[in-house]
């Protein structure tokens, strides 16, 4: 196995000469370690000891460059395959839980896009403290993963919750991440997201389209990524930046978006359409820009060929992914389109629900396959699309 790289985070606690053990554990696993430290870890062990036993550099304030070509603390957080905050003080999960940047160790962990986890240590009436506990129950609903102290004595005299987890279990947990069978369950798999409305042309400087912000999709998109899927982004007009390590086509009309998925169709493995495609178009878009008449006008339409269906009418292997955004009676409408789309899963939304639909950041759906229905409460979008998607993904890849 290629050499995985681990970022250590150490933060002020009497348990940082135990996160000196765990580097050296690491290291003897074949791990590429670099250790990150606050003031406060310095007090209890030099930056020397961790960089004796990780033979790499320390590091310890945000403003200390040490290659100008870079800017470490987003250097490391991409650098890193998995963070491990290794002392967790109830200071440093504080500041996390709030999106404090004020640190090497807070700012990094901000910048990363590497799975995190959180080893607390502290004494045991400031772990079962209230602010504590919601704190990190906050963490753990943005997707941070807790490594449970142990039970037994503290430095501070008492005995309870509130030991770090020993350097050896710890290492052992990371070995067994980084091996187990097939830890990202989209690994291998092709998947095409659209996103956006369409845009259809009625003339040089007018259109028809809607309020889809893409947000949904992009969320769809990285969710994806995250799980290990190779992602391509058809992303109809919208005004978002393209996530890290996702291939984005630009498109504008029904007409294109068709295009671009029908001619990546044969090699996908699932297909997820977000996008708010336009049903019908101008039937002339006029070269010129239109002139006003006297008295009213009308535009005549025609419709646009549905991707959707026409994907579930060619499909062989793979797995359809749709949406329905509704208004009214959402559920009988999703289970109307599952059917005469050939979709596997339908995810329906509520656009008047006010937690949910277009522009929001939040959602509120139920997808809807063959089995039957499963509800989701009102999510951050990017929160709901991992979930779907590992669900999904468990449902239809993980056989282990
Ligand atoms: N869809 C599509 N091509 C279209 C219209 C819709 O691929 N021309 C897809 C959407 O991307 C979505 C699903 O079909 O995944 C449902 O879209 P929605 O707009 O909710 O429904 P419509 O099929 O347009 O049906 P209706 O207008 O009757 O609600």
């Amino acid at each position: 196995m290629e050499q995985k790289k681990v970022l250590l985070a150490v933060t002020g606690g009497i348990a940082v000469y135990k996160a000196v053990a765990l580097t050296s554990k690491l290291v003897q696993a074949n791990f590429d370690v670099k250790v990150m430290m606050t003031e406060s870890a310095q007090q209890f062990v030099t930056p020397l000891s961790f960089q004796a036993m990780s033979r790499n550099d320390v590091y310890v304030d945000t403003f200390d460059e040490k290659d100008s070509a870079k800017i470490a603390h987003i250097d490391l957080a991409d650098w890193a395959d998995l963070i491990i905050v290794a002392p967790a003080t109830a200071n440093v999960i504080g500041k996390l839980a709030n999106g404090i940047a004020d640190d090497m160790i807070t700012t990094t962990l901000l910048a990363t896009e590497a799975p995190i986890w959180i080893a607390p240590a502290m004494n045991v009436h400031m772990y079962a403290n209230r602010a504590v506990e919601r704190n990190m129950q906050v963490l753990r609903e943005d997707g941070l993963t807790f490594i449970e102290p142990g039970e037994g004595y503290l430095a501070c005299g008492y005995v309870g919750k509130g030991r770090m987890e020993e350097p050896e279990a710890i290492t052992e947990r990371v070995v067994r991440y980084f091996t187990e069978a097939n830890p990202l369950p989209l690994k291998g798999k092709r998947v095409i997201v659209t996103a956006g409305p369409t845009l259809e042309r009625i003339d040089p400087v007018r259109y028809i389209s809607n309020f889809s912000s893409g947000k949904m999709g992009f969320a769809m998109a990285e969710a994806a990524r995250d799980l290990g899927a190779d992602v391509t982004l058809v992303a109809g007009p919208v005004s978002l930046d393209t996530p890290a390590r996702i291939q984005r086509i630009d498109v504008e009309s029904a007409a294109d978006m068709l295009e671009a998925v029908l001619s990546r169709y044969d090699e996908a493995d699932i297909v997820i359409k977000s996008a708010a495609v336009a049903d019908y178009r101008p039937k002339h878009a006029a070269d010129q820009k239109m002139k006003k008449q006297e008295g009213d006008a009308a535009i005549e339409l025609e419709r646009t060929t549905d991707i959707l269906k026409t994907l579930g009418a060619q499909k062989t292997h793979q797995l359809l992914i749709g949406f329905a955004a509704e208004t009214n009676d959402a559920l009988t409408y999703g289970r109307g389109k599952l059917e005469s789309k050939n979709a596997d899963y339908i995810i329906v939304n509520d656009v008047t629900n006010p937690d949910g639909g277009f522009g929001n950041d939040t959602n509120v759906v139920t997808l809807v396959s063959r089995e039957g229905e499963k509800s989701y409460p009102a999510l951050d979008k990017r929160m709901l699309a991992h979930q779907l998607l590992t669900y999904i993904s468990e449902k239809e890849f993980d056989h282990s």
